[in-house]
């Protein structure tokens, strides 16, 4: 070997050791006309399923559980400060079988039904359109009514339209007689859900046609203006957004998608028991969905190139085995730090796709799948889940900013890819710049360089997710806060470029000014 050649491997070698060692972010906050990141994108969903509004939700006025005219008061406050920007029920597949008739007037002349879709559970109908529309207005979110076109009639969604938001009329009569006098403002009307499976098993031509004479009798009144839903494909069924495109986008503002993340279906896996093969198999899964989007919106922009009809992806999320000894059907899971990584990465996703992506609710708020919080009797604990959704909620309405980042994707044990270092980038109406970077590597941290186009930050700070292991999550008693977010001091000011200390699986949101 000569002088040239240890030159040479010496030169590789620094090389490898500089792209391994820093991660370079260019943040392109002069880019023009970039979209805002609707608050939308952090949107949430709560279905009749399990525990989610019975114990979740709603206890009723007479619970021992401290509780504000039925619903949970610690759930409340929790949701408060996640800033719940809209909020989708009563399904999912529960959607379709539930008759909105059964859940108006005196709670004890309620109908009570069989939940067949989830577990057999005896539903009373306890939470019906009031409670769910009361909770929304008080909280400042924004429902999003999901209608049943399975089982329902036609006539039977025109009149619950009618019974949330006319002024006058039979239907607002029947309302005044239950006690709310002011119709509620409604926008998000979703007609139908997962028409292809749980809602209908229809072929997508045949839906598109009776979405269309669904939507025709949703009528606005008194001023409330529909913004309505078709249901929309699940993941890689691209014919279905064809279909749907091709067939009813003058008559829709928005068509839905569907995309969950778990092992596989036939063995769906622990939530807190599992490999790091399986963690970097489910990043790989989960950030595909960044393909996924490209090519349902690729279909989108054919038909519709002004970009009249939006995307929503109104149900994501991790899908586990249930915990041991729970009903299956109730799908109740834990949240480890593995499903805060894999949401971060996932919002990360979002943002930089709200051109055509207005809306994404996880599945599930509260004691259901990716649960942002889980209640035992009057106990409650926030997941790490949540925590990524409170630190993230700054990205709402902030303006978009573009970024590059100059991390290498690795391969999981599965073979899909996934980046070692996410990040996105978002700026306030105030001039702040929001910044949410995921380090990925079990192992090894990672410094992160972020250089501005030409903005010279002043000062910067943030806050942190990490735990000693990805498997660790919050649980009843003491351990209700092992995986919390802590002020974060890994940040160095060096002229224009802000020098980031990722450690190892960590979650870091800051915002520099
Ligand atoms: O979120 C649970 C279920 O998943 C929903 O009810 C359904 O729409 C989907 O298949």
């Amino acid at each position: 070997m000569n002088v040239k050649h240890i030159i040479a491997i010496a030169a590789l070698f620094a090389a490898c050791f500089a792209s391994d060692a820093k991660v370079k972010v260019s943040i392109h906050e002069k880019a023009e006309n970039q979209p805002v990141i609707p608050a939308e994108i952090y949107g949430q969903f709560a279905e009749h399923l399990g525990r989610c509004i019975y114990d979740g939700i709603w206890v009723g006025k007479d619970s021992p559980v401290p509780n504000v005219d039925g619903y949970r008061k610690d759930l409340l406050d929790a949701l408060r400060v996640l800033k719940v920007p809209v909020l989708r029920w009563p399904g999912g597949c529960f959607a379709d079988e539930y008759h909105w008739r059964d859940g108006i007037g005196p709670q004890e002349n309620r109908p009570k039904m069989v939940n067949s879709n989830w577990g057999g559970t005896t539903e009373d109908n306890s939470f019906g359109t009031h409670e769910f529309m009361n909770l929304c207005e008080m909280l400042g979110i924004e429902p999003y009514i999901s209608g049943n076109v399975g089982s329902g009639t036609v006539e039977e969604l025109a009149k619950w339209v009618e019974y949330m938001t006319a002024t006058d009329g039979p239907m607002a009569e029947l309302r005044k007689a239950n006690g709310r006098t002011e119709p509620w403002k409604l926008k998000y009307l979703g007609i139908g859900n997962e028409s292809w499976g749980c809602g209908g098993c229809m072929r997508p031509e045949f839906y598109a046609d009776l979405y269309r004479r669904y939507q025709t009798y949703c009528r606005n009144f008194s001023g409330n203006v529909l913004y309505k839903v078709a249901s929309g494909a699940s993941d890689y069924d691209y014919n279905w957004t064809r279909v749907l495109m091709q067939n009813a986008r003058g008559v829709m503002d928005g068509l839905s998608l569907h995309y969950y993340s778990t092992m596989n279906w036939e063995s769906k896996g622990s939530a807190t028991s599992f490999s790091d093969a399986d963690y970097y198999n489910l990043l790989g899964k989960a950030v595909e969905i960044d393909d996924v989007l490209r090519r349902h919106e690729a279909i989108m922009d054919e038909f519709d190139p002004k970009g009249e009809v939006d995307l929503l992806l109104d149900e994501w999320g991790t899908w586990w085995e249930v915990e041991p000894g729970t009903n299956p059907g109730h799908l109740y899971q834990q949240n480890t730090m593995r499903d805060a990584i894999m949401a971060a990465l996932s919002l990360n996703i979002f943002n930089a796709h709200t051109g055509r992506l207005k809306m994404a609710n996880i599945a599930q708020m509260v004691n259901v799948l990716q649960a942002m919080i889980l209640t035992r009797g009057s106990e409650i604990v926030l997941t790490p889940t949540y925590h990524v959704f409170r630190m993230y909620n700054v990205h709402q309405n902030a303006r978009f900013v573009p970024s590059e980042v100059g991390a290498a994707f690795k391969t999981a044990p599965d073979g899909r890819s996934y980046p070692s270092v996410s990040a996105s980038v978002s700026r306030s109406d105030s001039g702040v710049y929001n910044i949410s970077l995921a380090n990925t590597d079990l192992a090894k941290g990672q410094t992160v360089e972020l250089e501005f186009d030409g903005f010279v930050p002043a000062s910067a700070g943030g806050e942190i997710l990490t735990s000693g292991d990805i498997r660790d999550f919050n649980d009843f008693g003491a351990d209700a806060g092992k995986v919390a977010p802590a002020a974060f001091t890994g940040i160095k000011k060096n002229g224009r470029k802000l020098t980031v200390e990722l450690p190892a699986a960590s979650v870091v949101v800051l915002r520099v000014y």
